[in-house]
């Protein structure tokens, strides 16, 4: 292999490196109503499912990525939730984390093709998922 050949497939490594990157921040600052979010948080586990019951491990990881990179409420409709939760803003944060974390460790379940771990970080999802609109749903919708 000759160093000019090297040198090209090095830099071609780096462009692709820099394009993922860039493209991961793009996803990371954008926003979307909650209604739409959650929407799509629903076929997202029903993907993660799909995947579970075919033992297609990279249908699950897809399913928890997109979780894991769901995109932002719009600020506005964030100040909206918080005036009316006030104090407990926090416990609905947490349960977005909750959702998040084990969206996160499902993921690398998914890479370790882990079918028990992915079972036991699944329902822990589905548990923030119903515990935050038991908690809060009815709250938000009638409060605004
Ligand atoms: C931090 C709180 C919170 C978490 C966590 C959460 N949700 Fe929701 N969800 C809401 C709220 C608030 C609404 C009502 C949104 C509205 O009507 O504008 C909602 C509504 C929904 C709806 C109804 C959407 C519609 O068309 O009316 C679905 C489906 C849904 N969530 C799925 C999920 C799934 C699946 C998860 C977990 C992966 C999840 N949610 C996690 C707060 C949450």
């Amino acid at each position: 292999m000759n160093k000019r050949f090297l040198l090209s497939l090095i830099l071609l490594a780096f462009i692709s490196i820099a394009m993922i990157q860039k493209n991961k921040l793009d996803q990371g600052t954008k926003t979307q109503p909650i209604k739409t979010i959650m929407q799509r948080l629903m076929m997202d586990m029903q993907t993660i499912e799909v995947g579970i019951w075919n033992e297609n491990y990279e249908t699950i990881w897809s399913g928890a990525e997109n979780i894991v990179n769901h995109p932002k409420i719009p600020v506005e409709q964030r100040k909206e939730i918080s005036s009316i939760l006030g104090d407990e803003m926090k416990a609905f944060v947490a349960f977005d984390k909750q959702v998040h974390n084990h969206a996160d460790s499902l993921a690398k379940d998914a890479i370790n093709q882990n079918m028990e771990e992915i079972l036991k970080h699944y329902s822990i999802i589905q548990q923030g998922c119903v515990s935050c609109h038991g908690n809060f749903r009815t709250k938000i919708i009638e409060g605004r």
